[in-house]
Order: structure tokens, then sequence, then C-alpha cells
């Protein structure tokens, strides 16, 4: 074992490649804070950064923070750290999502380290995928990676997948009218111009993609029905591949499961040439959640609804400063 401590410079870069991970409307509800002096570090939930009315009950963040964390293992590995991570660790304080331990600097690099040149190249891309089926061994790879966090992945067909797509584009006509929704979406959009990182959180008007105009692809839409200028209207794939991320329970360590076992699944889609885009909106509905489960079983809880598929790369979009989100003590 090495005698390697822990620098300021090692937790930022750490931390830089956490935070490239997905959040819902990119609020980026996380904060972290390094121990170097015993090479501990705490991701904490920022309640300043929920979403209050398409995630009342924090789950969606809880799977950001899960996300992030994944990444941070990912980055860990690929530097040849072992990490080892405690989800909720103090019963007394939920805000305390996991505290994680860098023990040793190994000499091999662990498996999860692969993953590492996805970190910054996997961006959601809300553009029209092609018809291209996604070979099944490439499905059962992704099924694995979820299944290694704890989690369960399925492609839905036949009525399974046009009741997803249905339930779907239910709860995003409901969204359309729905003031609490419309008013996140407002607080978490703008006007951004590529590379412009003055908003350094929320979905930036670049990132929305085409409106769709045809299709069966469901795609929230950012704009929550307002005109865009210069937003081109287009029609999507007939037949998107969906994938279903389940877990057993649903308590908010098993968010955290989700989120890391989401990210993982979204790294190695990236890694096999595969963009993605995210369609939770059923999600953010209880009575339309339900009927997204697994008909086969019947049983676990529908985390997060992936569409996966051949086609452009979305655009990188902005990231809050290092300064505020990590603090960092002797
Ligand atoms: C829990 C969760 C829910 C999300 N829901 C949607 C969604 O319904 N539609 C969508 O297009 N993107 C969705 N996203 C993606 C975020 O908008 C996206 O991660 C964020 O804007 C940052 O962009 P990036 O993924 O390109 O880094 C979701 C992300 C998370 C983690």
């Amino acid at each position: 074992m090495s005698t390697h401590t822990l620098t300021r410079e090692t937790v930022t870069a750490l931390v830089h490649n956490a935070t490239t991970a997905p959040s819902v409307h990119n609020a980026q509800p996380w904060r972290f804070r390094c121990f170097l002096g015993t090479s501990t570090l705490h991701l904490r939930s920022d309640p300043q950064r929920a979403v209050p009315h398409t995630d009342p009950h924090g789950r969606a963040l809880h799977l950001g923070c899960g996300a992030a964390l994944m990444n941070l293992r990912v980055a860990a590995a690929h530097e040849g750290w072992h990490l080892e991570a405690r989800l909720l660790p103090d019963p007394w304080d939920s805000e305390l999502l996991a505290a994680v331990r860098l023990t040793a600097f190994g000499s091999g690099k662990e498996a999860l380290g692969a993953l590492y040149p996805a970190v910054r190249r996997r961006h959601t891309s809300r553009y029209p995928f092609e018809e291209t089926e996604i070979p099944e061994a490439v499905r059962s790879e992704l099924a694995e990676a979820a299944r290694d966090e704890g989690a369960a992945l399925i492609f839905p067909t036949g009525w399974h997948l046009q009741e997803v797509v249905e339930r779907t584009q239910e709860a995003e006509s409901r969204n359309v009218t729905d003031r609490g929704i419309s008013e996140d979406l407002k607080q978490w959009t703008h006007g951004g111009v590529p590379f412009d990182h003055t908003a350094a959180a929320g979905v930036p008007e670049y990132a929305f993609g085409p409106r769709r105009l045809g299709g069966r692809a469901p795609m929230r839409d950012f704009a929550g029905g307002r005109a865009v200028s210069g937003r081109a209207a287009t029609a999507f794939e007939h037949h998107p591949h969906l994938a279903l991320l389940s877990t057993a329970l649903d308590r908010p360590e098993d968010w955290l499961r989700a989120g890391q076992a989401m990210e993982r699944v979204l790294l190695l889609a990236t890694l096999k040439g595969l963009s993605s885009s995210f369609a939770a909106q059923a999600l953010e509905w209880p009575d339309l959640r339900r009927p997204l489960r697994d008909p086969a079983t019947g049983s676990g809880h529908v985390q997060m609804i992936l569409r996966l598929g051949y086609g452009p790369p979305g655009p990188a979009t902005p990231r809050r400063p290092m300064g505020d989100v990590l603090d960092i003590e002797p």
C-alpha cells in the first residue's frame, strides 16, 4: 500500500468530474466537503436547489446526487484510488447523502475506471435518433451494469412500451398546464448561448433540441409550449428504444443507488456509441408511475426512463464553479 496522500488538486479534480453528472433541470443539487486529514469526502444535498413542484419528495434530487457519486467513483478508480462510500451514514442528518473514504492508492486501476472517458463526453441529446436496433449484446451489458449497482434495467416492447409512451405523453400534457411545474421550468431554463457560463445552472435554450413534430419518442419540452426563436420542429423516431431502471424498494437510499446505476448505464452507453436522453415526466405523477412497472413481474419501483439510440450527441451545459460546490478542510 502506498503512502500517497490526498491533495487539494486531487480532490478538486475528482469533484469536477462528479459535477458533470446529470441532474433534474440541471439544478445540480449537491455540495461536497472534503476533510483532507482523514481522506474523507462528504456528499451533501443542497436544499436551495430543489425543484419543488416537479420533485416534491426529493427523489430526482437523490438520483442526480447518486449520478454525481458514480462519476466520483469512476474518476477515483481511473486515478487508482480505492473508494469506499457509505450511503446516508447519519440517521439524524438526511442531507448527508454519502460519506466517502479514499483509502489507498493502489497499483492497478479498478474496473470502473474504464468508464472514465465517457464522464465528460456524456451529454443529454434531445435530438431525433435513428430507428436502428440496439444490439442484444449491448443491451445485456447495459442491464448488467445496472445490476452491478443493485438496480434492474429492462427494455420494454409491445404493449408495455406503448403503455410507457402513452403515460409519458399524458404526463407531458398535464405538465404544460400545471402551474407549479411551469414555474419550475421557468426558474430552471434560460436563453444561454454555448460556452457562456454566466448562468451556471439550469437548462439553456440551446440544449432544448428541436420541437417534436411526429414520431413516438417521448420528449420533455423545456420551452413549456412557448415559442423559442430559431428552434426547429422535426420528426422523431417512431420506435424509440426506452429503458426502464427500477429498484426493489423506494427509499432515499434506493434513489441514491438508482442514480449510481443510471449514471453507470449512461457512461457505458456513451462508450458504446449511443446517445441518450431522459423521459421522467410520468414518474412525477404517482398515478402514472405505477402502471410503468414490468408487467412480467409487476414488482419494483421505476426510478428512471432512459431513451437510448444512435444519433447526434447533445451539447455540454453549464456547471457551477468549484468554489460554489466544494469546501476543503485541512
Ligand atoms: C432525475 C432526472 C430527471 C431528468 N428528467 C429529464 C426529462 O424528463 N427530460 C429531459 O430531457 N431531461 C431530463 N433530465 C436531464 C437533465 O435535464 C440534464 O441532465 C441536465 O439538463 C444537464 O444536462 P446534461 O445531462 O447534458 O449534462 C433529467 C435528469 C435527471 C437526473
